[in-house]
């Protein structure tokens, strides 16, 4: 039995329920830092016998297991220390705040010789397997081309929950860093080639936000953002990532090759599915609940088991250096 710590109660509510959903592990913490009662709340939902406001207590002999789902800029210094001590670690992207943080936790993973996953969980749809598969057997040809999108409306409007997110130094970047890295793993991942960054813009929709309570929040990080990449083969990439489009929200593939066009549609809340294909008899959906929980696969690593969706901490790293790249190319610029 695996015994988890998760750290950061937002999305570490997600992480909860993939654990639940594992006979082979179980949460024995849940590590807040503000808000003590959203925290007890969310650990008694998920039968989590303990909660504590201080990440050391994730350290603890009791758990085998570090999640890491905490604001990016203390991912670097709790995945180190975990690994240091032997922990498998489960972090939420993007890995670091930097390239050279990342590099840094990838040489402390490699060092402890231990199992560790970037959540890139989109690598757990049934479509994107798919769309890998027709890419990797040829059923496209040669990949000329790829256009990624991931629209989504979390920060539509003025108002925000996420004080960290507006600021580079908490969180790496804006929407690159939110939604831009999940789409640079798909398209490392389901292409097998690395890109180079070539062009990028970006724009901040909200210069000043507001709390819930309404405490001013400067807008420092980009709400919208779009890439131009390509890859030594020559394949073009282009990218683009919104998170202020008011009621749409939509993460799409669509992978052009010499002898056929795929495109594949997730809707990020239900998971529901579609892959549509120029090659005959290739088109197909899936249903609400369609995204596959990534645990399993990680937690076989216990007995040997490999699975090639799972994203290591290298593939946090090479997401990171578009990231970076993308954010240094593109200085935000305020949008009328
Ligand atoms: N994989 C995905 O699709 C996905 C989706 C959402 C968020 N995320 C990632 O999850 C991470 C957290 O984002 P979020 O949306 O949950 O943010 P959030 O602000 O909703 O939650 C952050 C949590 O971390 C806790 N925290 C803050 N400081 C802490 C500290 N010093 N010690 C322990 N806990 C602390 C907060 O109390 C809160 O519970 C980020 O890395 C983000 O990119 C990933």
């Amino acid at each position: 039995m695996m015994r988890a710590a998760v750290i950061g109660a937002g999305f570490g509510e997600q992480h909860l329920a993939w654990l639940r959903n594992c006979p082979e592990a179980e949460c024995g913490l849940l590590v807040y830092g503000q808000n003590r009662e959203k925290a007890e709340k969310i650990a008694t939902e998920y039968g989590v016998p303990r909660v504590s406001d201080d990440v050391r207590d994730a350290f603890d002999d009791a758990y085998d297991l570090t999640v890491i789902a905490a604001p990016v800029d203390l991912h670097a210094e709790i995945a180190e220390e975990a690994l240091g001590r032997g922990k498998w670690v489960v972090c939420e992207k993007p890995l670091t705040l930097t390239v050279e943080s990342a590099e840094s936790v990838v040489r402390a993973a490699e060092a402890a010789g231990v199992p560790h996953m970037t959540m890139f969980q989109w690598r757990f749809h049934p479509a994107f397997g798919t769309l890998r598969d027709m890419i990797t057997d040829g059923r496209l040809g040669r990949v000329v081309h790829m256009d990624l999108q991931f629209h989504h409306d979390f920060l539509a409007g003025p108002s925000t929950a996420f004080s960290w997110r507006h600021t580079k130094s908490r969180a790496a970047a804006g929407a690159f860093a939110d939604q831009g890295v999940h789409l640079f793993d798909l398209l490392n991942w389901t292409t097998g080639q690395e890109y180079a960054i070539l062009g990028a813009a970006s724009s901040i929709v909200w210069p000043i936000r507001t709390t819930r309570e309404g405490s001013p929040v400067p807008g420092r990080t980009e709400d919208v953002g779009s890439v131009l990449a390509q890859s030594p083969g020559g394949t073009i990439a282009t990218i683009s990532v919104l998170r202020v489009t008011g009621g749409h929200r939509r993460l799409r593939v669509t992978a052009s090759g010499t002898d056929a066009v795929v495109s594949v549609e997730v809707c990020p809340d239900t998971s529901e599915g579609r892959l549509d294909s120029s090659v005959a008899g290739e088109s197909a959906t899936w249903p609400a609940g369609s995204l596959e929980n990534p645990y399993p696969a990680f937690l076989a690593s216990n007995t040997g088991g490999t699975d090639a969706r799972i994203p290591d901490f290298s593939a946090g790293l090479a997401a990171q250096r578009l990231l970076e790249s993308a954010a240094a190319h593109s200085p935000a610029v305020l949008s009328e």
